[in-house]
């Protein structure tokens, strides 16, 4: 196909965007409330909605208190959340042992929210242990401060069983241990939970964009950091690899994270892979957007609009983000 049909005086491209109009007509849509999964932070006790200082309009719900969060969004249309706990400091230990507790904070909020709101909410939950460990590392550490690979694995297959338990749709573990998927899988089917969905934060980067969540939830490493289990973006050969892997060993969704430094990561595993695609716009994406408008360097809703439309148009089936409990105010026409 010659896409070089004619040029200037004869072909003017304005013509096409003259009007809003003829601009509504051919442009995109905006994705959908239906596409977005609201990440949200749940704690301990009763009527508690505690801002986070790092990420304006987002907070820390107590279970009573993120029901009545969780009914805002669905009357907006949104059909997911993602939860994460954040435990009281005295619950953490150098084994994590509370992550995988019955009663734990996750388990009860995900128990709540399906006997709430059952088939009509998607409860996505996240798989790691950084919550829950007095080190702040995403799985266990040995003498040599180093996250062991294979222990590990049977910690999260444990965790991610007692939130399918408790009701969860979708878990998603987000450790970047080599064989989670498979051990995650393996735990769940053995326990009969063969209909439960497992999105696999595949493609996972050591990225500098996590701080505002990392002070939400508590969760940043007290030693050391994650460059020795999360991507390098250095290698995105690699980083595309993990991907294909957690597709082999049975991941039903893929994962890109964090999303707007790597539209291309995404826009490739799109083209390679026919699984449905996430895209985790991060904490350090919302925040800077917030920060600019709030200088008075660019308008929300339209920084938010144009980058949630890129995020989209890289190939992103579903959109993990923020912004979704402001869906109305920022991305609805
Ligand atoms: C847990 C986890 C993190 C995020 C999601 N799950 C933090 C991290 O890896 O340090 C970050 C999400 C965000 O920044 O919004 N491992």
């Amino acid at each position: 196909m010659n896409k070089k049909t004619g040029s200037f005086p004869d072909l003017r491209l304005r013509r096409l965007r003259a009007s809003e109009t003829i601009r509504s007509m051919l442009a995109n849509p905006m994705p959908g409330p239906e596409k977005f999964i609201w990440p949200v932070f749940v704690v301990e006790g009763e009527n508690i909605k505690q801002p986070i200082d790092a990420m304006p309009g987002q907070f820390r719900y107590s279970v009573d208190k993120l029901v009545d969060a969780v009914l805002e969004v669905k009357n907006m249309g949104i059909k997911a959340v993602m939860l994460f706990g954040v435990p009281p400091v005295e619950h953490k230990s150098p084994d994590a042992s509370y992550a995988c507790c019955p009663d734990g904070i996750v388990q009860t909020a995900v128990r709540k929210l399906k006997g709430t709101f059952s088939s009509e909410l998607m409860v996505f939950t996240d798989i790691c242990v950084c919550e829950y460990t007095s080190h702040g590392h995403c799985g266990l550490l040995n003498e040599k401060g180093i996250v062991e690979n294979d222990p590990s694995l049977e910690l999260l297959a444990k965790m991610a069983l007692s939130h399918v338990e408790a009701g969860a749709d979708c878990v998603a573990p987000s450790a970047m241990m080599d064989g989670q998927v498979s051990a995650i899988r393996g735990a769940l089917d053995s326990s009969g939970f063969t209909d439960t969905l497992l999105l696999s934060y595949s493609t996972k980067f050591a990225s500098s964009f996590y701080g505002p969540f990392r002070e939400a939830a508590a969760s940043s490493p007290s030693a050391g950091d994650r460059k020795g289990y999360q991507a390098d973006y250095q290698n995105p050969r690699a980083a595309i690899r993990e991907s294909f892997f957690d597709e082999v060993e049975g991941a039903d969704m893929l994962m890109v994270k964090p999303s707007l430094f790597y539209l291309d990561i995404i826009s490739t595993i799109r083209s390679e892979s026919l699984l449905p695609i996430a895209a985790y716009n991060v904490s350090g994406e919302y925040s800077m957007l917030i920060a600019s408008a709030q200088n008075g360097w660019g308008d929300l809703r339209l920084m938010v609009r144009e980058s949630t439309a890129a995020i989209d148009r890289a190939g992103a089936d579903l959109i993990i983000s923020y912004w979704a409990n402001q869906y109305n105010q920022l991305l609805k026409d």
